[in-house]
């Protein structure tokens, strides 16, 4: 089985999510109870493992948990890596249990080494930082969920807020509520509340008068897929915030594991990005009722019944309005193609 913090139900409560085969792991990626581009990329793999141990189809279960979320392109390497590590070993005549152990190392060690680029993203993004804004005293505008809940470390872009603020250096995180499933209000608050951070939630469009009113030194977010020219898809709203970064002269930093970078998808326009149900715009899902707001019609509705809805998940930001790109390899700045594909080659195996 594949065990699960339901995150869906934070932050009022913690639950855990069993899940015992491939489908209920495909639909708590789909709900989003767990998600994440480098989370997604551990249950992918941990998902083979399982398809493998409990003797499933191992192809056809891949190919179910790759197609779950078509953006992060994570989800597809963790299933590429525990698929093969299966295949090495069935070719290899090493008989079937053997196999199934095989994709459970690779996904535990996938886990480990997301965990180690956390830790690395952490200090270059805080040296990074350091040179962008001498002084400390940062005050860091986030968008979306991108910490310890979305990794098998301390995660990306949040990683690095907790570095600064476990520095000294942290005046202020502000915390993007994160329309319409709310990851910044729900899952980043309630990790930086557990740091015992100084941190403001606003609503997304509150943004610019923060910008305006000069009280943000550094908008710092994650990426689901950054393609080879250098542009970024984050969750829906990244894209606004780096224009509004750009005319207030403020850096944006994407903070990602060469596992995010996608060296075969030319550019931005390329990316698939994924189209969500209108029913999460127009209706609220009070946070407290397990299950609400998955199906339409079983949330608060905030517009006329049948009213149409614009709601893709992620957007793409063009490399030129992207500061620095930090990976557990160091830092691209400025992005271009040719920095990225130096740092990022060779791929992660395989
Ligand atoms: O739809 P979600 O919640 O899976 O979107 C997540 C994001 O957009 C994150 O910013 C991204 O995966 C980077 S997480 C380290």
């Amino acid at each position: 089985m594949v065990v699960l913090l339901d995150q869906t139900r934070l932050p009022a409560e913690e639950v855990e999510l069993v899940c015992t085969d491939v489908p209920a792991l495909v639909e708590a990626i789909r709900s989003l109870a767990v998600r994440g581009a480098p989370l997604l990329g551990l249950v992918g793999a941990y998902g083979v493992a399982l398809a493998a141990a409990r003797g499933y189809d191992v192809t056809d279960a891949a190919e179910q948990l790759r197609h779950a979320r078509p953006t992060a392109v994570n989800l597809g390497y963790g299933v590429r890596r525990a698929e093969r590590a299966f295949r090495a070993a069935a070719d290899s005549g090493a008989g079937y249990e053997r196999a199934a152990a095989a994709a459970l190392t690779e996904a535990r060690a996938l886990h480990r080494e997301d965990a180690e680029a956390s830790g690395r993203m952490a200090e270059h993004g805080r040296a990074l930082l350091g040179e962008l804004l001498p002084g400390g005293g940062y005050r860091v505008l986030t968008h979306c969920n991108t910490g310890a809940l979305v990794s098998g470390g301390g995660g990306t872009a949040f990683g690095v807020v907790r570095a600064v603020h476990r520095a000294g250096e942290l005046r202020r995180l502000w915390v993007d509520e994160t329309r319409p499933l709310l990851q910044g209000a729900r899952l980043t608050a309630y990790e930086a509340a557990r740091e015992g951070m100084a941190y403001t939630v606003l609503s997304d469009n509150a943004a610019g008068s923060l910008f305006a009113a000069g009280e943000v030194d550094a908008v710092l977010v994650g990426a689901d897929r950054i393609a080879a020219d250098g542009s970024v898809a984050n969750k829906i709203g990244s894209y606004p915030l780096a224009v509004l970064a750009r005319y207030h002269h403020v850096p944006f930093v994407v903070v990602a594991p060469v596992t995010t970078v996608d060296l075969e998808t030319a550019d931005g326009g390329s990316i698939e990005v994924e189209q969500r149900p209108g029913h999460e715009v127009t209706e609220f899902a009070p946070p407290t009722v397990p299950g609400a707001g998955a199906e339409p019609g079983s949330g608060i509705p905030v517009a006329p019944l049948g009213a149409q809805a614009y709601n893709p998940a992620f957007d793409i930001t063009p490399a030129e309005l992207v500061t620095a790109i930090v990976t557990e390899r160091g830092v691209v700045s400025p992005v271009t193609g040719d920095a990225l594909a130096e740092l990022c080659s060779p791929s992660p195996s395989p």
